[in-house]
């Protein structure tokens, strides 16, 4: 068994490595920071290839497909990504730019190149990171927010496809709400809220995903919280996001 993990260098990808390792699978390890995949490297006792790479130039995307389809790859895991903290109006558009293609561009390629190889084989997990934000509209985390929803809707949509093509592909998106990692610190804000730790959240992904569980929620909280905001004016829902949010960037 393998598996390829874009933003395995730290926080949730970084886990899940190790908790996939610990399962017996080999790696491929892919982010920007070499030192921090190599530390991965050295902790684990399976195989393991680092890649390292900048997901948000779109020709390195297409290179490590290049790189990685004859690798045989069991399940591809989606997890690279970042946000931009503050109003839309001021934040500096080159970075959310470089967000979209990370968040967004290259999950797809990535699903969109893998895909194709697994329905030919008729196997294949693919776990996508999205965000209990993508089911939300997040003021002051703007167009983070709205990366997420097309994770949460590009991967609900696909799983349901899958069905109906009767596949033995298997789809599912990740949903946590605040993990303790190094995304605030990239994202310059920090969270008024108890965070999950990223090995409990790797693990419970992990082990949802092997089980075909199509929509992964860690955590009673955030399910709460999701299951209820569905019964809240948009006016409302969009009020209460703001004040989240505003209050992080404070
Ligand atoms: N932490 C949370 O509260 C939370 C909640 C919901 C969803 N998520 C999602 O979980 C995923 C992982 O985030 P995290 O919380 O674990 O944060 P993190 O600790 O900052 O990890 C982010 C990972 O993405 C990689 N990455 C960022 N930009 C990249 C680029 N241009 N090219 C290649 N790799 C890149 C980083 O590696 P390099 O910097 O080495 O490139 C790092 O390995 C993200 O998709 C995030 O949106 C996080």
């Amino acid at each position: 068994m393998k598996a390829l993990i874009t933003g395995a260098s730290s926080g949730i990808g970084r886990d899940i490595a190790y908790y996939l390792a610990s399962k017996g699978y080999d790696l491929i390890l892919v982010a920007r920071r070499e030192d921090r995949l190599k530390e991965v490297q050295k902790k684990v006792s399976v195989n393991t290839k680092i890649i390292p790479m900048d997901l948000s130039i779109e020709k390195n995307v297409y290179k490590l497909y290049d790189m990685t389809k004859d690798e045989n790859i069991d399940m591809l895991v989606n997890n690279a990504g970042f946000a931009v903290f503050g109003f839309t109006s001021k934040n500096d558009i080159d970075k959310e730019i470089q967000m979209m293609n990370v968040n967004i561009n290259a999950l797809y390629i990535l699903t969109r190149l893998f895909l194709n190889d697994f329905i030919k084989r008729n196997s294949g997990y693919i776990l996508n990171v999205g965000s209990s934000a993508g089911f939300l509209a997040g003021p002051k985390l703007n167009t983070y927010y709205a990366t997420k929803n097309f994770v949460v809707k590009f991967t609900l949509g696909l799983y349901e496809e899958l069905k109906h093509q009767k596949s033995n592909v298997h789809v599912s998106v990740l949903c946590p709400g605040p993990v303790e990692t190094e995304f605030n610190k990239v994202g310059g804000g920090h969270f008024n809220v108890k965070a999950l730790s990223s090995e409990y959240v790797a693990k419970y992904a992990i082990d949802k995903t092997l089980k075909n569980k199509y929509l992964i929620i860690p955590g009673i909280t955030i399910k709460m919280a999701l299951f209820f905001n569905r019964f809240l004016p948009y006016k409302l829902s969009l009020k209460v996001a703001y004040t989240i949010q505003d209050k992080k960037t404070r």
